[in-house]
């Protein structure tokens, strides 16, 4: 048996999943004719209350053409120090929109609005003009960090007195809105453009929407086809996704509660210097300096146990629909006798 937790994109779709996506009815959906693809858009629109949806290839792309659509070359996007957009997109912020990023020292990946405000440039000429503000939920970097909804709201204010853009990356926010009883809603109403993912908790082979209203959204069809993101008859895979949102959002819960639960035998351990708060389905901790990290990850993988590194000598794992009952039990059996 092999523990694959190093992240919830490891999951494969099930064989229900598979079903679905072999009965998808699809068209050309460049020719915007695909009925499942549609259907998908339209229903997460609806969800977050939004006038326009697309469906997109990637999280990466998903944000990296929310941030075209906010910014112009040479402005500023106001973002955590942790924000997946300025650690792990390749610098698209700079590659793409030829913007650079303002980074918040913040606390797990989340900040204050009077920080938002301390960020934003003044007006004289030789600054950078701050356009947007991004904000991620659930954090990846921040291990799985949930926002207070108040302080979301508070960042809204600044960002509407002083004209900036709100986006919000949600790759995980399917985790935040089950662990907070959040609805997608209150989001739609929040921010003026969402990414989601379908691919990380929610246990499809591929799949991001980008979400927000029709005047935001105006360019989001020919940048996407700038970035090469068009495709056909994806309605395959847009089915998958229909089949995530009836499925797999509520269950989350249970991949939360592994992770508490792997958080709390992992602090008694000896060799574990610390384990950061678990909210959602990440668990980071650090070991002893003592204590050999590459070492450490090798042993779990003579247990067929696969866990990853984030730098500065924190570790993660990462509970999803495929880390079954029994192999939790296993994970914690294994992590008892260390
Ligand atoms: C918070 C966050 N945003 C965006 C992404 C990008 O998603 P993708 O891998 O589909 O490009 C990820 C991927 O792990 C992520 O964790």
């Amino acid at each position: 048996m092999i523990i694959d937790l190093r992240s919830d994109t490891v999951t494969k779709p099930s064989k229900e999943m598979l079903d679905a996506m072999m009965s998808a009815q699809v068209g050309d959906d460049v020719f915007r004719e695909d009925p499942t693809v549609n259907e998908l858009e339209e229903r997460l629109a609806r969800m977050f209350g939004k006038q326009k949806a697309l469906f997109f290839p990637s999280g990466s792309m998903a944000n990296q053409i929310a941030i075209k659509l906010h910014t112009n070359p040479g402005k500023e996007v106001i973002c955590d120090k942790y924000a997946h957009i300025y650690n792990y997109e390749v610098g698209g912020v700079a590659f793409h929109s030829g913007a650079t990023c303002k980074l918040i020292d913040g606390d797990r990946g989340m900040f204050t609005a009077a920080q938002v405000e301390e960020a934003i440039n003044p007006s004289e000429y030789y600054y950078s003009q701050s356009s947007l503000v991004e904000v991620e939920n659930t954090t990846n970097k921040g291990g799985g960090a949930c926002w207070d909804f108040k302080e979301i709201e508070a960042i809204k204010q600044v960002c509407k007195t002083n004209n900036l853009g709100f986006h919000l990356d949600g790759a995980r926010l399917w985790n935040a809105m089950v662990a907070k009883n959040e609805s997608a809603l209150q989001y739609g109403n929040t921010f003026d453009t969402i990414s989601v993912c379908l691919s990380k908790g929610l246990g499809c082979p591929v799949g991001s929407v980008l979400i927000g209203d029709e005047e935001i959204m105006k360019q989001s069809l020919s940048l996407r086809k700038l970035f090469g993101g068009n495709m056909r008859q994806v309605g395959y895979l847009a089915a998958a996704g229909l089949f995530a949102l009836d499925h797999n959002i509520n269950r989350l819960a249970d991949d939360h509660k592994k992770a508490k639960e792997i958080g709390a035998l992992l602090s008694t351990l000896s060799i574990i210097k610390k384990v950061e708060p678990i909210e959602t389905n990440i668990v980071i901790f650090e070991l002893n300096d003592s204590v050999n990290e590459a070492q450490f990850l090798n042993n779990l993988k003579e247990k067929h146990i696969h866990i990853i590194g984030m730098g500065s000598h924190k570790l993660r794992m990462v509970t999803h629909l495929d880390y079954t009952d029994q192999m939790h039990d296993k994970l914690l059996t294994e992590l008892n006798s260390i």
